[in-house]
């Protein structure tokens, strides 16, 4: 078993870096467009043998270092009553606005009405046992709530920061509602065997700091502070949180997920030494030549400067047009020149 990335986690050495991708599971491979070809984004990750084909595929493709479940952030927010479809990006029919649509949704029970993600992940745990960690994974309230208000993504999320100001009543009690979901949501994964859990902040980097400490850091804080995560490291990512990495380090985790708008060195001294990060090359950077990626995983590389707690990834997901060898390229190139 490959225990690199565990070990990174939990800020002990590694013999080398360990690397993931974000979305590694996707559209850039033509092996999960086979598999895709034959259903919808839906029923792939409600079919637990197949999320579990997916999941599997850059493991053994790209040589990377841990598996991250094939699911979405928004699955679990359907069974809180929903209308939910991918046309590729999500889509909410019914959107949340009012207190009495709050009031409607529902707390799921995890193991009656999202069964397929706790048996993806226990047939996962069966079949990657001599291979890599898996990791869990869910929205943070503030990232689900942005969807469920704005019904899809938005360029200014207008909705939800109407809500925020004209409404905090309602934004408070969507936000408990969510927040208490998304406990037992990744509870119930860590149970079924999930062995990290990165919680996705896409949109939190939307808010001014004070914002962010306002309307957003009480709700994660309570998530983290109330998983199961004595074995279970937690990576945070808060998409475009680079001037604001000390709020958010309040809200705990074991790792912070680090975009590339912020120098991973500066990052590091920041947050001080007990804190391991992931992160942080442009995805873009994949569409560059062979050279381009060397450089810049050296670059990164050197930013950390040796210093234990690094996860290698990228900013934020891999784009679907990326070709695949540049991917492996780029595996490789951070095994090689972060070997001790
Ligand atoms: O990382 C992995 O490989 C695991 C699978 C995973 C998916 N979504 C699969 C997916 C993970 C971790 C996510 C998280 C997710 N989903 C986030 C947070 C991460 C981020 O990128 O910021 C968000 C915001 C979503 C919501 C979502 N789901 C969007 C915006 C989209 C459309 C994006 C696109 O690429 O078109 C999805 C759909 C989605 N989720 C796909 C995949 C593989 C594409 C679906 C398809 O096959 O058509």
């Amino acid at each position: 078993m490959n225990v690199s990335f565990l070990d990174a986690c939990w800020g002990k050495p590694v013999k080398r870096t360990p690397v993931w991708l974000m979305r590694q599971a996707g559209r850039y491979l033509p092996e999960y467009m086979q598999v895709r070809s034959k259903c919808t984004f839906l029923e792939l990750c409600k079919t637990p043998e197949l999320a579990a084909e997916v999941t599997i595929q850059p493991v053994d493709i790209l040589g990377v270092d841990a598996a991250i479940l094939f699911s979405d952030i928004l699955t679990p927010v359907e069974p809180m009553g929903m209308k939910l479809d991918f046309v590729p990006g999500p889509v909410f029919e019914n959107p949340v606005r009012t207190m009495s649509d709050v009031e409607a949704l529902k707390i799921p029970d995890m193991e009656q009405d999202v069964p397929y993600v706790l048996e993806t992940i226990k047939i996962l745990r069966r079949e990657l046992v001599n291979k890599v960690p898996l990791i869990g994974f869910g929205g943070a309230p503030f990232t689900l709530a942005c969807y469920m208000v704005e019904g899809k993504g938005s360029k200014d999320f207008s909705q939800i920061k109407k809500m925020m100001y004209k409404a905090p009543d309602i934004y408070a009690a969507l936000m408990e509602k969510v927040t208490a979901m998304d406990m037992e949501y990744l509870n119930a994964q860590i149970k079924a065997g999930a062995e990290a859990i990165q919680i996705f902040d896409t949109w939190g980097g939307i808010l001014s700091p004070a914002d962010y400490e306002r309307y957003v850091l009480l709700y994660t804080a309570r998530l983290i502070n109330g998983l199961n995560r004595t074995n279970t490291p937690i990576i945070h990512f808060v998409k475009g949180a680079g001037t604001m990495l000390d709020v958010v380090k309040k809200a705990g985790g074991d790792v912070m997920g680090l975009d590339w708008h912020v120098s991973l060195s500066e990052a590091r001294d920041r947050l001080g030494s007990n804190m391991a990060v992931q992160g942080n090359l442009d995805p873009t950077v994949l569409f560059g030549s062979k050279e381009i990626i060397e450089r810049e995983v050296k670059r990164v590389l050197r930013e950390n400067d040796g210093r234990p707690g690094h996860i290698f990834n990228l900013g934020h997901g891999i784009l679907p047009t990326v070709p695949p060898e540049n991917a492996i390229f780029m595996v490789e190139c951070v095994h090689r020149f972060s070997e001790k």
